[in-house]
């Protein structure tokens, strides 16, 4: 029989039933439901808004029923409306009449409001520590590899010399702006919205913020329309973790690059890669592409969230039911991928050698020879044209610029003297570039120190 049965005279269609409730999915969130309720009924027996004895047996019976769930003792009815009605309904049977005082100034609409607000504030802390864990790894690939010459590209291109590491803490650089959206998405879901009743709070004399201290929250929603309404922190906490999947989806595609035989920049632990059905040699990125595909799954997601929102007028609709299969996925997307990512960076091979080999080709230093002219007076323009001509002549001829002898440079530029070569050595391209943010051993050195005391570790 549901909850409403006064109203009906009818019971609730069996498919109705299926497609109404939201068990399957909110039953996640049932230690935060269990602890909203707690603070909730001691509030209400601290306000004499129901007696003390009452509101002891709720907290009481509502203990129990949190250690049950996690033992196992009692298991979620799947044909229960949602995680909310099942606990009321379960308490209400092993106590009584004081179960069913416990929705007395409260509705569904400012319980789950406060559940999913629980929820993804506790998420958002393990995603946090995960997240870290992650730019740890990447720094100490980093700090190992200051001095692992490699090509940077760009129009994926050979352009100019940088190292491993320079390449590397770009991902930590971005990891770390993700944290500062996540704590700063924080703040926002860190507002208690219980008491704004169904819509227009209610008529008890309630103590909001000693709910809101009791639960930890940092401050009380300031409009019941708004705290029942509100989904915002859904959304922006979806949009953070498709960035998250972005940016994870980059480093993906350049590993999946770096793993191809034309690169071999790096090699996956066997424990990290999979073979084929069919060609014995294969060694796949399997991780790294599911982590790229998932990527549209979580911005999917983002899209389900906005789009939910964006027609719905004040207050609670029933399409916010749709709020928490979306951002719960995306969040257990998020955690799942990092589960297998930062392992496999760990234990990834960097091909030094390798590198350092693809850094010699392109005439990646071309530039620096533009600069040589440059720097010995040539007008810049006219130095990148010689250049160009030089680079063209080697192509022809199968040279590079380290292997063009001077003569061949001073047909076109009599400015080229004999120390043209230590200024286009592919290690002096990279530590010439000793400037703040640049590539050069010391640069990256600072910048990995910056770094740690930015973030702490
Ligand atoms: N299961 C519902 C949800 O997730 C709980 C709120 C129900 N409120 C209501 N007025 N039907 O949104």
């Amino acid at each position: 029989m549901a909850m409403w049965a006064g109203r009906f005279a009818k019971e609730i269609d069996k498919n109705v039933n299926d497609f109404n409730s939201s068990i399957s999915f909110d039953w996640v969130m049932y230690k935060e439901d269990i602890t909203g309720s707690m603070a909730h009924a001691a509030m209400l027996g601290a306000q004499g808004i129901i007696s003390p004895e009452d509101s002891e047996k709720i907290i009481e019976g509502l203990k129990t029923i949190l250690s049950d769930i996690e033992t196992g003792e009692l298991m979620i009815d799947p044909a229960a409306e949602d995680i909310h009605m099942f606990i009321e309904q379960e308490l209400t049977d092993r106590i009584g009449d004081a179960g069913k005082r416990l929705h007395t100034a409260r509705s569904r609409n400012d319980q789950v409001a406060l559940d999913i607000r629980m929820y993804l504030k506790n998420r958002s802390k393990e995603l946090k520590t995960e997240l870290m864990k992650l730019i740890k790894v990447i720094v100490k690939l980093a700090e190992r590899h200051t001095g692992t010459v490699m090509p940077g590209y760009t129009h994926l291109q050979v352009a100019q010399p940088i190292t491993f590491a320079h390449h590397i803490m770009t991902y930590a650089w971005m990891l770390e702006r993700d944290i500062s959206r996540l704590d700063d998405c924080y703040k926002r879901m860190d507002v208690m919205p219980l008491g704004s009743g169904a819509l227009a709070a209610t008529t008890y004399p309630i103590d909001r913020e000693m709910v809101a201290e009791a639960l930890g929250f940092a401050g009380v929603t300031q409009n019941s329309l708004d705290g029942v309404s509100d989904r915002d922190f859904c959304a922006e906490l979806g949009f953070v973790l498709s960035l998250v999947m972005t940016h994870l989806s980059r480093l993906s595609e350049e590993i999946i690059l770096w793993c191809s035989s034309e690169f071999k920049f790096v090699e996956l632990d066997d424990a990290f890669a999979t073979g084929s059905s069919i060609m014995p040699q294969k060694k796949n990125p399997d991780v790294a592409e599911l982590i790229r595909g998932k990527t549209g799954r979580v911005n999917g997601n983002l899209v389900t969230l906005l789009t939910m929102l964006k027609g719905i007028p004040l207050a609670y609709n029933k399409d916010m039911q749709e709020d928490k299969q979306a951002i719960f996925d995306s969040i257990d997307t998020v955690m799942l991928v990092l589960s297998a990512f930062t392992p496999m960076l760990d234990t990834m091979t960097i091909r030094k050698d390798n590198m350092r080999a693809a850094a010699a080709k392109g005439f990646i230093n071309a530039t620096d020879c533009a600069d040589y002219l440059t720097k010995r007076g040539v007008p810049f323009r006219d130095a990148y044209k010689i250049t160009g001509q030089l680079v063209r002549f080697c192509v022809e001829n199968n040279l590079t610029l380290e292997t063009l002898p001077l003569e061949e440079y001073r047909k076109l530029s009599d400015v080229f003297e004999n120390d043209l070569y230590d200024a286009i050595d592919i290690e002096a391209c990279v530590e010439q570039r000793n400037v703040l943010g640049g590539p050069s051993s010391e640069a990256v050195k600072k910048q990995i120190e910056t770094f740690k005391q930015k973030v702490d570790i």
